[in-house]
C-alpha cells in the first residue's frame, strides 16, 4: 500500500560543511571533513502525499512515511514488522515521582527487542539498493543483533564485532541470525577501530553509528510516530539513553521535517541526554559549555548500550540540547538497576538497563524542579529487558514434589517475599 508513495530523497549532505552529494552513490562519513552525512528531501513534494489522511490507511512500519526515507524502489524496503511501538502511561510510578503525565514508548517491541531496528532496518535496506553485499558494524550487542536480522532478511551478509564481555544473548542471537561474529577485547570504539581498518579492502560496507546517513533516518521515524501518537503535537520533553546518539539526531531531524512540511510550528520538545556516571562524554561536554566530547577514559557501565565512550555525532547531539533548551544527566549502576526494577515491578513493563537510567534521569530532574508536574515526558524504552537475563537475579527455591518439605519452604519463601 504504502509502495506506491516515492521517496522524494534528493541530496546527501554535510551539515557542518554544508557540501551536497549526488545521494545515489554509496557515502559513508563527508568527503569534505570526515563528519556526519545526513540525507535532504524535497519536503513541499513530500508533503503532496504524505497527508494526514493519506497516512490513515498505512501500515505502522518504517516505511509508513515512505516519502520522506532514504530508499526508492519499494523491492528494497525491508520490513519485519519494525515501528509502531505503542505509547504506554506509567500510572503508578509517574504518581509516584510526581510526573503524572509521564508515557513510556516501549521499542523494546521492535524486532530484536530494541529500537536499533528502525535505524538498520533503514541502513541495510538502503545498502541493499546500492548494490551492498556486505555489511560491517561494531556493535555493544542491539545494533548487532538488528543488523543481523535485516541482512539475513535482505540476503545479504552480516560481519558484527562486539565486546568481549557483551550479554551473551546478543552473541547467540547474531549466529543464529547467520552473522558472522567477532569479539573485540574492549568497548565499542575498539570495535570501530577493527571495522574501520578491514572494511574498505574486503567490500564490507561500515554502518557504525553516524558514519553512514541512513541510520539516523531510520531512528527518525521515532519521532515521526510520537507526533502522529501524540496527536500531531510535541511533547514537554524527549528522555533519551544515549551512547552513539543516532535516535536524538534523527529526532531532532524529525521535528525539522516535520514543521517544514506543515505538521507541526515551530515548537519543540527539551531533548534530555541520559547517560552512565562512569561513561557520561556528553553529559560533561554539555555543562562545560563545549560542543565536542573527548573520549571518556575507562568507560563503564552495567547498561551495554550506554557504554560508548566517544561520539562522531556529539556536536550534533549537543546542538539538539541547546536549541531545544534541554539538558544532559550521568546516573549511576546502582540507581539505574533499582529504576529498572522499580518499572518492572510498578508498571509491568520489563525494560533493559539503559531505560531504567531515563526513568531515574525523570525522577531526577523533577525533584531538581527541571521537569513541572504538568509537564508531559516521553522517555524512550529503547530495549527490551528479556535480552538482560544476565541481570536477573538468582537464588529460586528449588522443591522435590516428594519431598514433605515443600510446605515450609514455600511458607518461609513467601514471607520474605
Ligand atoms: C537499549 C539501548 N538504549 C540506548 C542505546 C544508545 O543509543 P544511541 O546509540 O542511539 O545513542 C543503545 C545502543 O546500543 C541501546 O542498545
Amino acid at each position: 500500500m504504502e509502495d506506491r508513495f516515492e521517496s522524494a530523497m534528493t541530496t546527501v549532505y554535510g551539515p557542518e560543511s554544508g557540501m551536497h552529494y549526488d545521494p545515489d552513490q554509496l557515502l559513508t562519513t563527508d568527503p569534505a571533513d570526515g563528519k556526519v552525512l545526513l540525507v535532504d528531501y524535497d519536503l513541499e513534494r513530500a508533503a503532496r502525499t504524505l497527508t494526514k489522511e493519506s497516512l490513515e490507511g498505512r501500515p505502522w512500519n518504517l516505511w509508513r512515511y515512505a516519502e520522506i526515507m532514504p530508499v526508492r524502489d519499494p523491492r528494497n524496503r525491508l520490513t519485519l514488522g519494525e515501528g509502531g511501538t505503542p505509547l504506554l502511561s506509567t500510572n503508578r510510578l509517574g504518581a509516584e515521582i510526581g510526573l503524572p503525565n509521564l508515557l513510556v514508548k516501549d521499542e523494546g517491541r521492535n524486532p530484536t527487542g530494541s529500537f536499533k531496528a528502525r535505524g538498520l532496518g533503514a541502513a541495510v535496506s538502503r545498502a541493499k539498493e546500492l548494490g551492498v553485499e556486505a555489511i560491517a558494524l561494531p556493535s555493544a550487542g542491539n545494533a548487532a543483533a538488528a543488523a543481523s536480522a535485516y541482512l539475513a532478511r535482505g540476503g545479504m551478509k552480516a560481519i558484527v564485532f562486539m565486546p568481549e564481555d557483551a550479554p551473551d544473548v546478543f552473541k547467540a542471537e547474531c549466529r543464529a541470525l547467520g552473522a558472522q561474529v567477532f569479539l573485540v577485547k574492549g568497548l565499542i570504539n575498539d570495535a570501530g577501530k577493527i571495522v574501520r581498518e578491514n572494511s574498505a579492502s574486503r567490500g564490507w560496507f561500515d554502518v557504525s553509528t553516524l558514519k553512514e546517513p541512513y541510520r539516523a533516518e531510520g531512528k527518525k521515524t521515532m519521532g515521526l510516530e510520537l507526533v502522529e501518537q501524540l496527536g500531531w503535537s510535541v511533547p514537554d520533553a524527549i528522555i533519551y539513553p544515549t551512547g552513539g546518539g543516532t535516535g536524538i539526531v534523527g529526532m531532532w531531524k524529525a521535528f525539522d521535517e516535520l514543521e517544514k512540511m506543515g505538521f507541526i510550528g515551530p515548537e519543540r520538545p527539551m531533548m534530555i541526554v541520559v547517560q552512565a556516571e562512569n561513561c557520561a562524554p556528553i553529559v560533561k561536554a554539555f555543562h562545560a559549555g563545549e560542543r565536542h566530547a573527548p573520549l571518556w577514559e575507562n568507560a563503564q557501565t552495567i547498561a551495554p548500550g550506554m557504554r560508548v565512550p566517544i561520539a562522531i555525532g556529539d556536536y550534533l547531539i549537543i546542538d539538539a540540547i541547546r536549541q531545544s533548551e534541554g539538558t544532559a544527566i550521568a546516573i549511576s549502576d546502582a540507581d539505574l538497576l533499582e529504576m529498572t526494577d522499580r518499572v518492572s515491578g510498578s508498571e509491568g513493563m520489563h525494560m533493559s538497563p539503559e531505560v531504567g537510567a531515563a526513568f531515574a534521569a525523570a525522577a531526577r530532574l523533577r525533584e531538581e524542579g527541571f521537569l513541572s508536574e504538568s509537564d508531559q515526558v516521553i522517555v524512550f524504552g529503547t530495549g527490551s529487558g528479556l535480552l538482560h537475563t544476565d541481570l536477573v537475579a538468582e537464588g529460586y527455591p528449588v522443591l522435590d514434589p516428594n519431598d514433605s518439605s515443600v510446605g515450609e519452604i514455600i511458607d518461609s519463601a513467601y514471607q520474605q517475599g
